[in-house]
């Protein structure tokens, strides 16, 4: 099969034939229709984080396809299935899956990091991990819902528990970001976007939310989100990853309230404790989805109450894979994807 590797850091992907993928007896061969191109595959590629599985490795996470075949004791999928592959296969048995936390699963697998991925015609998952698509969600545009789309809903439904009244402020209005921004809206939140950049403020309304701020340094926006609320929001999502906008969001919030990070961050943040403290507030992460969200996920795409081809602004051929994580780097566009041929 015709696969992207990564090679290394700092390196184009190479376009190759390699072997094709065999399904163990619990797995299935999924033929893939697309995969969203993540800025995941950025910090491996450009910015030196390294993959679980040493290079050579083939990246991406984020696919839907068509069942090809299936192991020897898969029960649930037929071959020709359209199914979606979630960023992250869980063990099922230790003791965060145990608790029905399994995006936190301490065996977690995830494949473009620990085995290899998507961004190739075959690819080999679990078939517990794996879910169905209904006919209404277009196979190409689905593969985004496994991670661009999940890990917002995770963000808003089980780590910000946003409920309709609720007042949220979303910094970072990028592929993260903007499902943030749609879901929290869907929920019934009245949501106030962040961003620095005037055309993901534009995206932000036409995702639903009801004020658009010129972020930038300094206090300016928190102070703002605190007049224009009268007090300030109940839950502030961070969907950058940069400590200024983090403390910005923490001081965006009222009383009681909630800030849920989103953006991958490793260095420290300064936090006002004695706010923490004194206002009940809470900080919390929150990372990917659980396997039991998927299934209403799913079915809020398929209903259209959560727009996804909007989401998807350039679609390349695997071919053309480095021109599309191009597009990542200069930040144009809401969620690029490869489509295989
Ligand atoms: N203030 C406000 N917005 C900012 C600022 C700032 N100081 N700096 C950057 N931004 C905006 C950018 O303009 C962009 O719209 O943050 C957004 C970041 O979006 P993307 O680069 O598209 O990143 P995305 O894929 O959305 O991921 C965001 O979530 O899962 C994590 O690793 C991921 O840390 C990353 C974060």
């Amino acid at each position: 099969m015709k696969a992207a590797v990564f090679y290394g850091p700092h390196q184009p992907l190479r376009i190759e034939t390699v072997p094709d993928p065999v399904p163990g007896p619990d797995e299935i061969l999924v033929q893939v229709a697309a995969c969203g191109l993540c800025h995941t595959d950025l910090h491996y590629i450009d910015h030196d984080v390294p993959t679980a599985h040493k290079p050579p490795l083939i990246l991406g996470h984020e696919a839907s396809g068509t069942v090809t075949a299936v192991g020897e004791r898969v029960k649930g999928f037929a071959v020709g299935a359209p199914v979606l592959v979630p960023a992250v296969f869980s063990c099922g048995e230790c003791r965060q899956c145990r608790r029905g936390r399994e995006n936190i699963c301490e065996h977690m697998v995830m494949p473009g990091n620990h085995v290899n991925g998507a961004y190739a015609e075959l690819m080999t998952a679990p078939a517990k991990d794996v879910l169905h698509l209904p006919q209404e969600i277009p196979l190409v545009d689905a593969c985004i819902i496994a991670d661009a789309v999940s890990t917002p809903y995770n963000a808003v439904k089980n780590r910000g528990r946003v409920q309709p009244g609720d007042t949220v402020a979303v910094f970072g209005c990028g592929g993260v970001g903007l499902n943030v921004v749609q879901i929290a809206a869907a929920s019934g939140a009245k949501v106030i976007a962040v961003d620095i950049s005037d055309e993901k403020l534009e995206n932000a309304r036409r995702f639903g939310a009801e004020v658009a701020l010129k972020g930038g340094e300094g206090n300016q926006v928190s102070k703002e989100i605190k007049r224009l609320t009268g007090g300030g929001v109940d839950i502030a999502f961070e969907a950058i990853g940069y400590p200024p906008t983090i403390v910005q969001a923490f001081d965006s919030l009222a009383r009681g309230g909630r800030l849920v990070q989103v953006g991958y961050c490793q260095h420290p943040v300064e936090l006002n404790v004695s706010r923490l403290m004194f206002f009940e507030m809470e900080v919390l992460g929150s990372l990917g989805c659980s396997p039991l969200d998927y299934v209403p996920l799913i079915d809020l795409v398929a209903r259209g109450r959560l727009k996804l081809s909007e989401l998807i602004s350039h679609r390349v051929p695997l071919e053309r894979i480095n021109e599309g994580l191009d597009h990542l780097r200069n930040g144009q566009g809401i969620r690029n994807i490869v489509v295989m041929d």
